[in-house]
């Protein structure tokens, strides 16, 4: 027989997102209606690991819906099975902290754990599951990148965000007839530099899945600037790479578990630009503006459904599982067939048939 649910443990965990405050309320209405206890971890998976925790209640919920960021605090840093700590000699060095969260879980008498997060996130909790621990993920990333679902929760405003950007830089680019050079995020996965280049009217659109030649770039402004057009909006996703080349990586964050961090490829291809074709030439590098401030109402109701379908997923016993969304239905996949996959765009998809067939250039 289904044991009763009594009490469950929530945490948010990678970087922030819009949407995660919208999915811990949607979490915490129904379960406090049902009689049972929330316990929110703060940020991620430390929360578990050092026992910090807060009991969330109705006031916690009230008003958030709206707000960006999270409000349990999270982490990108944290890794329970390989926790980074300096010794006494300076010295980096990973210890395995996966009995302390075990131990956390079982003294707060937790029948459930709900994890909101992106890939590494999901990584960590299938391994706890084979711990023992009842945990349910959902999923969120700017990226759209995680596999097992259509969606995650955060692209839309995150697109929305890059769109707004590409239709002001518009303005200076027309008025000065200029080049001006968008990155956006998206490490793996071009999602955001696709959706947002389309909807935005980009020119050229650059994204991992496709490596780019530096010549079909240049070519298409000076095509452009042949048929009267004297300025392009190039939108270039931080994981584009040329023919051959690698990614630009900014920093690499040793004590991550996920410690590279790109950008740079908007300024290394706007210079190229420029010396090439002569024509003057201005990067933006859009960065973190894009996980900040308040979720779109699209955002809202995505992180709404999959906070309820994870409550419902544990009312139901259904653990070791990911939230997602196929054909505009709630559906789930066990975490196994989540961690260490990346959902990029598909080279032949519509979506780029689309791009192609208004002449924008891929860049290949
Ligand atoms: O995965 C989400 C993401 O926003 C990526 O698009 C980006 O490369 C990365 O996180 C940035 O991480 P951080 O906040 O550590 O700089």
């Amino acid at each position: 027989m289904k044991k009763k649910i009594k009490r469950i443990g929530i945490l948010t965990a990678g970087g922030d997102c819009p949407g995660l405050n919208a999915v811990i309320r949607a979490v915490v209405k129904p379960a406090l209606a049902m009689g049972i206890e929330v316990i929110g971890f703060k940020d991620g998976y430390s929360g578990l690991m050092y026992n910090k925790w807060k009991k969330l209640d109705g006031h916690d919920v009230s008003g958030i819906l709206v707000q960006g960021g999270t409000i349990l605090g999270t982490s990108n840093k944290d890794n329970p099975f390989a926790q980074p700590y300096v010794d006494s000699k300076g010295k980096l060095k990973y210890k395995d902290m996966s009995n302390e969260v075990k131990r956390t879980y079982n003294s707060l008498k937790l029948d459930a754990l709900i994890c909101i997060g992106g890939d590494g996130t999901m990584t960590v909790a299938d391994k706890l599951v084979k711990k023992g621990l009842n945990i349910v993920g959902v999923p969120k990333t700017i990226d759209n990148d995680l596999v097992g679902t259509d969606m995650t929760f955060g692209f839309d405003t995150a697109m929305s965000i890059a769109t707004d950007a590409i239709d002001r830089l518009h303005t200076t680019a027309q008025s000065h007839h200029r080049v001006m050079v968008l990155e956006v995020m998206g490490r793996y996965a071009g999602w955001i530099a696709m959706e947002a280049g389309l909807a935005g009217g980009g020119d050229i659109i650059l994204i991992p899945e496709i490596p780019y030649k530096m010549e079909s770039v240049c070519n298409k402004v000076k095509e452009r600037n042949r048929k009267g057009k004297k300025f392009s909006i190039v939108v270039v996703a931080e994981g584009a790479k040329p023919k051959g080349g690698s990614v630009v990586v900014k920093e690499v964050v040793k004590d991550s578990p996920d410690p590279i961090r790109l950008g740079g490829i908007g300024n290394k291809i706007g210079h190229e630009i420029e010396k090439r074709t002569g024509i003057e030439t201005r990067v933006t590098i859009l960065g973190h503006i894009q996980r900040g401030g308040t979720p779109t109402p699209f955002d809202r109701i995505l992180a709404t459904r999959f906070g309820i379908a994870a409550m419902e997923m544990v009312r139901k016993g259904q653990f070791g599982r990911l939230v997602g969304i196929k054909q505009g239905k709630m559906s789930s996949i066990a975490l196994s067939k989540v961690g260490g996959k990346v959902r990029t765009v598909p080279k032949n998809c519509e979506l780029i048939k689309t791009a192609r067939m208004l002449g924008i250039s891929m860049g290949d």
